[in-house]
C-alpha cells in the first residue's frame, strides 16, 4: 500500500540557499533510508511537495514537516492511496522556480494527475 500526500506552505522569510540545501540533504538522507520519494518545488516564497511512501511513514514524516519552523501555513492539497509511485527514482527531486523558467515538464511524469500538474505549474509560475 502506497500513499501520496501533497501540501503547499510558505517559506520562512529568512530562508536562503544554504537552508534549502540543508533541507534537501536531510530529506534525501531520510527518504532514501525509508523508501520515501517525491518532488519539492520552491518558488522563492512557497513550497509545494509531493511525498510518496508507506502510509505510516508518510504520516510520521508529514507531522515532522508540519512542525518545521523553516516554513509555515502548511495546507494539505491532496492525500490519497496510489497504485504506483510517480517519482520512483527520486528520494526527493528538487526544482527551484525562476522567472521565465516555466517548463517543469521534464520533472512531472505523465502519470501525475492533471490537477497536480496544474498546481505544480501554478507555483512554478508564481
Ligand atoms: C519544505 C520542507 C520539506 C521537507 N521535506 C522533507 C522530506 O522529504 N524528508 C525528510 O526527512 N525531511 C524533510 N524536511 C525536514 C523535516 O521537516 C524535519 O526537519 C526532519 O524530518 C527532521 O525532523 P526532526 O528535526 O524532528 O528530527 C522538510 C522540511 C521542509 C521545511
Amino acid at each position: 500500500m502506497l500513499r501520496r500526500l501533497v501540501y503547499v506552505s510558505t517559506a520562512a522569510l529568512s530562508l536562503d540557499q544554504p537552508d534549502i540545501d540543508a533541507i534537501l540533504a536531510q530529506a534525501r538522507r531520510f527518504n532514501a533510508a525509508n523508501a520515501v520519494t517525491g518532488l519539492l518545488l520552491y518558488n522563492g516564497r512557497n513550497f509545494i511537495q509531493a511525498l510518496e511512501g508507506a502510509p505510516e511513514t508518510v504520516a510520521t514524516l508529514y507531522a515532522r514537516i508540519c512542525a518545521d519552523a523553516r516554513h509555515s501555513g502548511v495546507v494539505t492539497v491532496r492525500d490519497e492511496p496510489i497504485a504506483d509511485r510517480d517519482f520512483p527514482d527520486w528520494a526527493m527531486a528538487y526544482a527551484a522556480a525562476r522567472p521565465g523558467a516555466g517548463d517543469l515538464s521534464s520533472l512531472l511524469p505523465a502519470s501525475l494527475p492533471h490537477e497536480l500538474k496544474k498546481m505544480f505549474g501554478a507555483l512554478n509560475a508564481a
